[in-house]
């Protein structure tokens, strides 16, 4: 069985490095803070007899071997990078749930036909570089040398802060996994960040699908002038014309329905009270379950923009960050979770997730699941982000029964 408290110790440990003033957690990647919870996260792992090692792009991974030689390993896991100011339980449920799963097989002396490895993905939130899931890409093989060039506020490359932690950036196609051959299948436990569970009153829901992330940054550049003596007509003020460009953001993507759309990061230059901005800078995240409606929000976001430019006499360029298409979740893996669920007496539901997570990156790599576990208010990315000890229990359990049958659990006791 799988130990609550032992699960709940370890969240709270982890929690406490990068732990912010108002009780959540910064823990962005490539910092000492991000180390000293690897280093932790290890020794839970070497607790739980996997053997530990670190790839090319950072990932940190837990081996359990199998019983059957060659057979391709079963991936579990998830990240414990954070937003600035986020949760406790984003990502970090997901790597202890699955390390309290292995543990318990080993407590237990079941073995499984196929190794199973847990890992800590890389960067998975992308708030360092607004470019994430730099480990997931890294293992599946889709991880490109310019993408190691994303920045951080401080104008630090994503290759830069691999080399300031003892890696080679340009080693990090070594950390690829070769498809069809070494990886059968990849389940993670994450928190739903969202109301669904809540309101169905159940602890843990299968995932159908995850909605693709688009990423843009938009640039407006105006004139600047100064406050006091310049009219307003004949002004070309950056941050006029982006705010209507943010208001027609919402406009359009409430007009279409399903996708969301949100301005997380906005910036003004020179950005002084008397002189009336000459450029704006800000984010699009933009999602979707389904890419085309996605894309054509897209297309009618770029199309108002371009007028509301036109007619305010500024600049306007958009450049890509990052574009993931939606994931659907494996037939089989829903199908294997939700066996486990009625087993254990649970009603089981089906969801999609809006947000996104690393198994996106492995679509075309190897089939994949998701478990999500009840969230508090459906809040996250915010220090009041919660599981119940509880819940989380039940997704370490259901993963338990989930990695069972992906990895093929035999009778045979293994040999400690
Ligand atoms: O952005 C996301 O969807 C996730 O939290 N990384
Ligand atoms: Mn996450
Ligand atoms: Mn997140």
């Amino acid at each position: 069985m799988v130990n609550p408290n032992r699960l709940w110790e370890r969240l709270q440990k982890l929690s406490a490095i990068g732990a912010t003033e108002n009780g959540g957690v910064t823990r962005l990647s490539f910092t000492k803070e991000e180390r000293e919870a690897k280093k932790l996260v290890a020794s839970f792992m070497k607790e739980a007899g996997l053997s530990v090692r670190e790839d090319e792009v950072g990932n940190l991974i837990g081996r359990r071997e199998g019983i059957s030689a060659g057979a391709p390993a079963v991936l579990t896991g998830s990240h414990i990078d954070s937003v600035y100011d986020g949760g406790n339980f984003d990502g970090p449920l997901g790597v202890i749930a699955a390390i309290e799963a292995v543990q318990t097989f080993e407590e237990e002396g079941i073995a499984t036909e196929h190794p199973i490895e847990v890992i800590v993905f890389t960067d998975e939130e992308g708030a360092r570089f607004s470019f994430g899931m730099i480990g997931s890409r890294g293992l599946a093989g889709i991880l490109t040398r310019e993408e190691l060039e994303n920045r951080d506020r401080q104008g630090i490359s994503i290759a830069e802060a691999m080399a300031e932690n003892g890696m080679d950036p340009e080693k990090y196609k070594d950390a690829a996994r070769k498809k069809g051959g070494d990886v059968k299948a990849y389940i993670e436990v994450h928190i739903e960040q969202g109301k669904v569970l809540e309101r169905e009153g159940l602890s843990v829901g299968v995932v159908s699908g995850l909605a693709g992330p688009l990423w843009l940054k938009f640039t407006v550049d105006g004139e600047a002038g100064h406050a006091g003596n310049t009219p307003m007509v004949g002004r070309h003020d950056a941050m006029v014309a982006a705010s209507k460009m943010i208001v027609a953001i919402e406009e359009e993507v409430k007009r279409i329905g399903s996708t969301v759309g949100t301005v997380g990061q906005l910036q003004i230059f020179p950005g002084g009270i008397n002189i009336i901005p000459g450029k704006v800078e800000f984010s699009l995240d933009l999602r979707d379950i389904n890419e085309e409606t996605r894309d054509k929000a897209e297309q009618a976001i770029l199309q108002r923009s371009k007028a509301i430019a036109e007619e305010h006499g500024v600049r306007l360029s958009v450049e890509d960050l990052q574009r993931i298409p939606p994931a659907p979740c494996s037939k089989e893996i829903q199908q294997a979770a939700t066996e486990v669920l009625e087993e254990n007496g649970m009603r089981a539901v089906t969801l999609p997730s809006g947000a996104g997570h690393d198994g996106m990156q492995f679509t075309n790599f190897c089939p994949i699941g998701m478990l999500f576990v009840r969230s508090k208010g459906g809040i996250s990315h915010d220090p009041a982000e919660w599981s119940s000890k509880e819940d989380c229990a039940d997704g370490a359990k259901v993963l338990c029964g989930t990695l069972k049958k992906l990895a093929v659990a035999t009778s045979e006791v293994k040999s400690n």
